[in-house]
């Protein structure tokens, strides 16, 4: 029997990300292809116009799975009755600036769309902050949506995770998908720590840790790292434009591995609320290892963390701490 639509709000749906985003929901990506979708875009009045014209664009793509598209600028109408909410809508960097400059900008548009999820989204709504400060964004919204689940309200760090396998990948020359269980842990900024330790390759003799095959501690304690960090800012560079397609298929990939699960014997990272786990602050949304089962995340618990890696933990938790402060400072 066919599976009733579910409903996607994607906020900042005339943007870059929503652009590249909305066609990968409506062709399955996010939740499986064959799970139809009815899609709710919102934006804001000076995008209407352009919001339409994506509208039109999903009509004349023909999506089989597409059993709606709402397009819209009010925000109570975008929120109704979704059970996935990707919250893109925001202001990005340009070139020179950190995330967390455009913090005063962003953080006032999450106070307020958190009251619309809350009281028009379906109970159970999943919820992943794209716009930056991702993690800040997100921890913003889950205060001041008090009934929404705080397992439900997550942000992206796929995004870096799949950066630091990527950066492996080259380095091995072995395919990507044979890379599997780094770790980003903290922030979505220059300070989060991309972590090899746990991280093995397939190899026809079986999964081998990433230290061994590397052999050069210099170049994953130092450059993986700060190119992982830096990551964004060189897309922004060479593009003129902060990352979309990449930004808009990790939230594709966050989303369904949260949903459909996450594969036997491999984790992935995720920005969500933290539990004091590894010792990190609780009341931070902070990104950690986590699997998925039945629609619920956990964090993959009892891993090592040598003293390289506890300081990385700790200053990146720092920063989250710092930013929670300027966040609320901006809202008042
Ligand atoms: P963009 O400027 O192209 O698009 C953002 C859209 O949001 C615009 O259409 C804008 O009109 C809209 N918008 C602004 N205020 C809104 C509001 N109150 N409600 C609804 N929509 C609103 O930017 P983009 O390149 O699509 O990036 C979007 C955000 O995602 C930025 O904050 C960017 O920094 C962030 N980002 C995060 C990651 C990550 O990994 N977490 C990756 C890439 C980009
Ligand atoms: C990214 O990591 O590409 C995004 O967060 C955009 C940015 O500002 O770096």
């Amino acid at each position: 029997m066919a599976k009733e639509p579910v409903r996607v709000l994607v906020t900042g749906a005339a943007g870059q990300i929503g652009y590249a985003l909305v066609p990968m929901i409506a062709r399955g990506i996010m939740l499986g292809t064959d799970q139809p979708v009815i899609l709710h875009m919102l934006d804001i009045p000076p995008a209407a116009e352009a919001l339409n014209g994506v509208k039109m664009e999903l009509v004349d793509a023909a999506f089989p799975l597409l059993k709606g598209v709402v397009a819209t600028t009010d925000v109570v109408e975008a929120c109704t009755g979704v059970s996935v909410a990707v919250m893109v809508g925001g202001f990005p960097r340009k070139e020179g600036m950190e995330r967390k400059d455009v913090m005063s900008k962003n953080v006032s548009i999450y106070k307020s769309q958190a009251a619309a999820l809350e009281k028009h989204a379906a109970a159970n709504c999943k919820v992943l902050v794209v716009a930056n400060p991702a993690n800040t964004n997100a921890l913003i919204l889950k205060e001041f949506a008090p009934s929404i689940p705080e397992k439900n309200i997550t942000c992206l760090t796929r995004l870096d995770h799949n950066r630091a396998l990527g950066q492996i990948s080259e380095r091995l020359n072995v395919q990507v998908s044979d890379v599997k269980n780094v770790i980003i842990w903290g922030n979505h900024s220059s300070t989060q720590y991309p972590d090899v330790t746990h991280a093995t390759v397939k190899t026809p003799a079986g999964d081998k840790p990433v230290r061994e095959l590397v052999a050069d501690d210099a170049w994953l304690n130092t450059e993986f790292i700060t190119t992982v960090q830096q990551r964004g800012a060189a897309i922004i560079k060479a593009r003129k434009f902060s990352s979309a397609l990449s930004a808009a298929s990790s939230a594709c990939d966050h989303i369904r591995d949260w949903v459909l699960g996450t594969p036997e014997g491999t984790w992935v990272s995720m920005g969500v609320y933290s539990d004091g786990s590894y010792n990190v602050p609780a009341g931070l949304i902070y990104s950690f290892p986590v699997t998925s089962k039945n629609g619920e995340w956990s964090i993959v618990q009892g891993l090592s963390i040598d003293e390289f890696s506890r300081k990385k933990l700790d200053l990146t938790a720092q920063e989250l701490s710092e930013e929670k402060e300027l966040a609320y400072s901006c809202l008042t």
